[in-house]
């Protein structure tokens, strides 16, 4: 099991890089099944989420290769419209498929995810939304059993709360149901959006992607496009993050600046100075302790989930006390009792983190529990004095695609030990 050897205290400068949107491209693969021809995708992440998915796709009977930077997937055929245990227990994300196969082929059989470290994170919504387009729904044995043999029809669908996943499901369920569709309380993230013009480019009709109404007028059959996924945000962020943490002096670029603007602000509330500079860079520089500034993630354009714990390891060395809340998942605290490790002072009451900011951070062996409490601990030992090792980085390598590379030509003393 890989482990990171990192020793904190050196200021990153100079670029970080940003990879294709992970949670862009898990949906944008699941929307090559919805037709028999061939689909091309730039900008696929290589990491190991994406590697998931693509053998589920392969799983189901599509065609799945890769050429210069190039991902081609060809579901001429689906002989078994089905996500095994096997591969949903390691990637919840692979409920993805379930509304392209039951839109394309009148069934799927996709195994329940299993529990996850920051929540108990159920489908139960993506199930009732696709009840309403007319699937008739088993769930037996562990796993999701649709049937709509005549085809889907369109519904209005209402999301009691605000579903990512679950709003890419019935989008991609409702681009081949007979009829009209709106979602309403529609997910309103960036990779929304982005599925959507994909959609498009295939034939779909779709108004309103990326506001919390969204209307899709049913089409008979999409035909194949090519696609360009758009940068990570939660990668940029997490370098934003890496340049102020560690007193440095670093470029972000190919990002989105307007997909990580509430981070940015909060950042300079705290006092570090970030210019965008055009063409997709963000220049970040942090030359004291960040002041202590309270944030509570909220779905899209809010405080993103997903940047919570990196933040939180930027505020362990602030000046005062901050709050951070986390609204979106009930367990997303993992990172705290590590970060406790290296000296963090962090008291978690329900919803809320209490983080009193130290001067200093120290080196300690932590252990990672999910991908996002991951690159908390990264930024942590980067700026803690001494030696710091991190074990179980292999849920770090399923979103970021070779975060030590990056780092290390900015300057991180950290090294991958096999
Ligand atoms: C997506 O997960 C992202 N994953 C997550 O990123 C991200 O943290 C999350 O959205 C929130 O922004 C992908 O896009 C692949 P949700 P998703 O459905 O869609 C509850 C990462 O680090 N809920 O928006 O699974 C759920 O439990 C990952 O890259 C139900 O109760 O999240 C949660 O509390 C982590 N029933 C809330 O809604 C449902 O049917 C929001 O979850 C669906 C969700």
């Amino acid at each position: 099991m890989d482990k990171f050897k990192i020793r904190g205290g050196t200021p990153l400068r100079g670029e970080l890089p940003v990879s294709g949107s992970k949670n862009s491209a898990l949906p944008a693969l699941a929307a090559c099944l919805l037709t028999e021809q061939p689909m091309t995708l730039y900008g696929i992440p290589d990491v190991k989420d994406i590697s998931t998915m693509q053998s589920l796709l392969k799983y189901t009977g599509a065609e799945v290769g890769q050429e210069d930077g190039a991902v081609r997937i060809h579901a001429k055929s689906l002989d078994r419209p089905e996500a095994p245990y096997d591969v949903v227990k390691t990637m919840r994300a692979s409920s993805l498929v379930l509304g392209p196969l039951v839109a394309r082929t009148g069934r799927a059989r996709v195994s329940m995810p299993g529990g996850c470290a920051i929540g108990a994170r159920p489908i139960n919504m993506h199930v009732s939304a696709l009840e309403e387009l007319g699937a008739s729904i088993e769930q037996a044995y562990g796993y999701v059993e649709a049937q709509a043999p005549k085809g889907l029809r369109g519904a209005m669908i209402h999301f009691d709360r605000i579903s990512v996943t679950g709003t890419e499901d019935v989008l991609m369920a409702a681009v081949l149901a007979e009829g009209e569709t709106i979602i309403r309380n529609a997910a309103r993230e960036p990779e929304v959006k982005d599925l959507a013009d994909l959609l498009i480019k295939m034939g779909a009709k779709i108004e309103g992607a990326g506001t919390s109404i969204v209307r899709i007028t049913g089409v008979k059959r999409l035909h194949g496009a090519e696609h360009t996924i758009i940068p990570d945000r939660i990668e940029a962020g997490t370098f934003l993050l890496a340049g102020a943490i560690t007193g440095g002096d670093v470029t972000v670029t190919g990002c989105n600046p307007e997909h990580v603007a509430g981070l940015v602000v909060k950042m300079r509330q705290a006092g570090a100075e970030i210019e965008e500079l055009g063409s997709g860079s963000l220049w970040v520089r942090c030359s004291q302790r960040p002041k202590a500034i309270d944030v509570t993630t909220e779905e899209y354009p809010g405080f993103a989930t997903d940047l919570q714990a990196q933040y939180m390891a930027w505020m362990s060395i602030a000046q005062g006390i901050s709050l951070v809340t986390e609204t979106i998942f009930e367990n997303r605290f993992m990172h705290t009792q590590e970060l406790a490790r290296m000296g963090a002072n962090i008291r978690i009451e329900g919803r809320q983190a209490i983080i009193a900011g130290e001067a200093e951070l120290t080196g300690a062996q932590v252990i990672a529990s999910d991908l996002r409490a991951s690159a908390s601990l990264v930024l942590a030992a980067l700026v803690a004095r001494g030696e710091s090792t991190i074990d179980r980085v292999y849920h770090i390598d399923r979103g970021y695609e070779r975060i030590e590379e990056k780092l290390a030509t900015a300057g991180a003393n950290i090294q991958r030990i096999e």
